[in-house]
């Protein structure tokens, strides 16, 4: 399906025009026919609009249509989502030089997506990043959720939002183009309390920004931390590692996590550490530090700690690729963002033989296991209440 989106305004004025014919008599019903064809017959400038496709990508195992909506803007700039876990699978931008290319890590078909993967594009919830032990207590009441994750829970569980089929519908307007996706996360789901009505909403305009708005309600008490976990390789998707990426963050402090990846508590400074990106640093060029002593880690997989959040659309990270000349800025009204530079892919066929360090991921969100942490800013949604979250991400080019 094509969706021109001038469409119902064209078709109002048609309209329009013929009621006023049809009351004022035959001269004008003429004037209004020939109004009608120079409206269906538009000049080229009009005709040159932002666009939303709609075709089928294959089915589910339990035999369900999925499909795949290709959002382009007039800059060069294409956006591919299914309705499969509202998964971005590809974000196409134009280097400095003018060439496209897929900047996002994803499979080539349906199935890739279908199987377990390390979260390619996935919306992720009911609950972004881990939560210790699975486990967690609301007005007295604990909740036990799945350790899919070593001894913790990880992303929502064995059948998170990345894993089930939403519901699209369109949301384009002149000044953008979009999709809407609806989730019913039924009550005591993955173990979660409440039956969570979640929105997820794509959009593209012609300044190169796709932004994400997120919507969640519910009918008891819950926790609630919605992220998307695109992997981002601003040379391409398959084009090497990201090591030599350039990323700046507005935060001075990050979470430091102990051995199962659990925020121990207080937030550290950045400064003098490996994690200060306060200025813009290679990825790449103290990583090998996180590797050793004390850290042991396979490289940054920690949430920083945004400055000066509060739940406004600020700047949150700068990443720029010296080789194409691109530039991803990322906004979000979110307190925090986990910087994950792909540690865990092996290059296996359900990776989308992606190996280590191939993607970034820049998952904005509230801080992991906050369910257990009063200290840190809440993610207990109560009835009554609309979740609202924002991220946008700007691409551009750099010469
Ligand atoms: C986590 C990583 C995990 C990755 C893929 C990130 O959000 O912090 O530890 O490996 O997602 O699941």
């Amino acid at each position: 399906m094509s969706n021109p989106i001038l469409s119902p305004r064209l078709m109002a004025r048609i309209a329009v025009s013929l009621l006023f014919a049809a009351a004022a008599g035959q001269g004008l019903a003429a004037q209004a026919e020939a109004e009608a064809k120079r409206i269906l017959q538009p000049d080229p400038a009009t005709i040159a609009t932002m666009t939303h496709e709609v075709k089928s990508y294959g089915k589910t195992k339990d035999g369900q249509e999925v499909k795949v909506h290709t959002l382009t803007n007039l800059k060069g700039m294409r956006v591919r989502l299914i309705d499969y876990g509202a998964t971005l699978i590809g974000v196409e931008t134009p280097d400095k030089s003018g060439k496209a290319a897929n900047i996002t890590l994803g499979f080539p078909a349906l199935d890739g997506y279908l199987q377990r993967h390390p979260y390619f594009g996935s919306t992720v919830g009911r609950y972004g990043n881990r939560i210790a032990g699975g486990k967690f207590t609301l007005d007295g009441k604990t909740y036990t959720l799945a350790k899919n994750n070593g001894p913790n829970h990880l992303h929502g569980g064995l059948k998170g939002f990345d894993a089930v089929l939403w519901k699209a519908e369109p949301v384009s307007t002149q000044e953008m183009v979009g999709v809407k996706f609806r989730y019913t996360s039924a009550d005591g789901e993955e173990g979660y309390p409440g039956k969570l009505d979640v929105t997820v909403t794509y959009t593209l305009n012609n300044a190169n920004e796709l932004r994400i708005d997120y919507t969640a309600a519910t009918d008891k008490l819950t926790v609630v931390n919605l992220t998307n976990h695109s992997y981002w390789n601003l040379a391409g998707a398959g084009s090497g590692d990201i090591l030599k990426h350039e990323l700046t963050l507005s935060a001075d402090k990050y979470l430091p996590i102990d051995d199962t990846s659990i925020p121990t508590g207080a937030p550290a400074d950045v400064k003098g550490t490996p994690f200060d990106f306060t200025s813009p640093h290679a990825i790449g060029e103290r990583i090998g530090e996180l590797k050793k002593d004390p850290h042991k880690t396979k490289g940054y997989d920690h949430c920083y700690v945004l400055r000066g959040q509060q739940g406004n659309l600020e700047l949150a990270a700068r990443v720029k690729d010296p080789s194409t000349g691109r530039v991803m800025e990322v906004f979000t009204t979110e307190p925090g963002v986990q910087l994950y530079c792909g540690n865990f892919l092996g290059g296996g066929a359900g990776e989308g033989g992606f190996k280590q360090h191939e993607g970034f991921c820049l998952e904005t969100q509230h801080y992991p296991d906050s369910p257990n942490k009063p200290e840190f800013p809440s993610t207990v949604l109560r009835p009554g209440q609309v979740l609202k979250s924002t991220t946008m991400h700007r691409f551009s080019v750099e010469k």
